[in-house]
């Protein structure tokens, strides 16, 4: 494989094994309707020509453990104290679990009864998963308090919640009931998780593969108004963007510049996970439509933000949401809402966890039974892409 492409796979590992997302594609119309009931239940209807009925509740756990929320925003509250940067963790972990086996928490598991790789040990998650550990801190409380009621998916959708409030998100209502999933498995992840080099096209597809809509990916992107992503994403902007240019001539001479003394500088080995960037330098950490004047300017750290800017299917929400903040944010914490519904386990699907990084068949006191938290890192396979990349001095051990 030459040129770009091949500079991208060395990067992302995972183009190799993009599924064709076409052929899950369904056309928005055919996706069935959604709508809130009075008293605060969430249905969807004729979801994907196939009739289901999910229901989730706002104040589901109301009788029998009505503390969860409160511990939730206590454990969220103290973390966000220490590091703001919570808040795109959970964003980032809820998005990624939702588009793989719907949000059922599946992408906290460590192991499953299968014993196959999980969905953390995927590339596209282990990166930068952030929040891992304040969801196994307010899952033990709540168990503590009331064991077996309430799941680790909507553990993780009231944390992703609460983050988002802090970050500036209107408050908005997480309708609960969800059950925790049974499988987790790496190969699920390709094709389910978009990737930044990737046509926006096959992105779209996805989105509505999922049941949501077109406006509601570019309004969610937004989350990338907080937080970081790291140089092996869009490194190749600078280095090797195609085989015949070396710079993507959509970046700006100074984001160029930037890229450049950021992630081409020495780094040691056991550095290399801090060789990251913010998504929005100037306000990192607060969820604003700066992220879109910027998309408008031209200002993206990955090319598929950029993308949304220029295609004819996405630049007039992109207009819409850089010309008004508010009217943005209220639609993100309604698109945030579907996020949280998509191919919910409800009823006696899947199980209540009794610790969130296992399924409850699993022991989790065996030792060795916990096959790695990837977290952020960086191992010598990465080292190696970004060699090819920039050359074989750059790494100082
Ligand atoms: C539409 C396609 C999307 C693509 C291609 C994409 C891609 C990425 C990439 C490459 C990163 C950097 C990861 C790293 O290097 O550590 C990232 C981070 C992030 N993404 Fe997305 N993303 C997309 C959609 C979304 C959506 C829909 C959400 C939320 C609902 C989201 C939330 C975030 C957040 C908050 C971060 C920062 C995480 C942190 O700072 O820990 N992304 N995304």
């Amino acid at each position: 494989m030459e040129g770009r492409m091949r500079v991208r796979a060395t990067i992302f590992i995972l183009c190799s094994i993009f599924l064709p997302l076409a052929s899950n594609a369904r056309h928005p119309l055919a996706s069935g309707f959604r709508h809130r009931h009075r008293h605060g239940r969430v249905a969807r209807h004729g979801f994907g020509g196939v009739t289901q009925l999910k229901d989730l509740r706002v104040g589901f756990y109301g009788n029998t453990c009505p503390q969860a929320e409160q511990i939730v925003n206590e454990v969220v509250t103290k973390a966000y104290k220490k590091d703001p940067g919570v808040s795109a963790g959970f964003l980032r972990l809820f998005f990624h679990d939702c588009f793989v086996h719907g949000c059922d928490a599946s992408i906290l598991l460590d192991k499953t009864a299968s014993g196959e790789k999980v969905e953390k040990d995927s590339r596209a998650n282990g990166q930068g998963m952030r929040g891992l550990e304040l969801i196994d801190e307010a899952k033990a409380r709540i168990e503590a308090e009331c064991p077996g009621i309430v799941s680790c998916a909507d553990v993780l959708s009231y944390a992703t919640r609460e983050g988002s409030v802090m970050a500036g998100v209107p408050h908005y209502d997480v309708a609960a009931g969800r059950r925790d999933g049974l499988i987790s498995r790496e190969t699920d992840v390709a094709g389910n998780i978009p990737l930044p080099s990737q046509p926006l096209q096959n992105i779209s597809q996805l989105f509505i593969s999922k049941g949501m809509t077109v406006e509601d990916m570019v309004v969610l992107i937004g989350s990338h108004s907080i937080g970081i992503a790291h140089c092996p994403t869009f490194l190749y902007r600078v280095a090797q963007y195609n085989p015949t240019v070396k710079v993507d001539p959509k970046l700006t001479t100074a984001d160029a510049n930037n890229i450049r003394n950021t992630c081409l500088r020495p780094v040691p080995f056991e550095d290399l996970s801090q060789t990251f960037m913010p998504f929005d330098p100037v306000t990192p950490f607060r969820m604003d439509n700066i992220f879109y004047k910027n998309l408008l300017e031209g200002k993206a750290l990955i090319e598929s933000d950029r993308l949304m800017a220029d295609d004819i299917t996405t630049k007039q929400t992109v207009q819409a949401m850089a010309g008004n903040e508010q009217n943005w944010l209220a639609k993100f914490a309604d698109a945030m809402v579907r996020l949280g519904m998509v191919d919910v386990k409800t009823g006696t699907e899947g199980e209540i966890r009794r610790n969130c990084r296992f399924v409850n068949s699993v022991n989790p006191q065996q030792p060795g039974d916990n096959n790695g938290d990837s977290g952020i890192g960086f191992d010598k396979e990465d080292e190696e892409q970004f060699r090819q990349i920039i050359g074989s001095t750059i790494f100082v051990h």
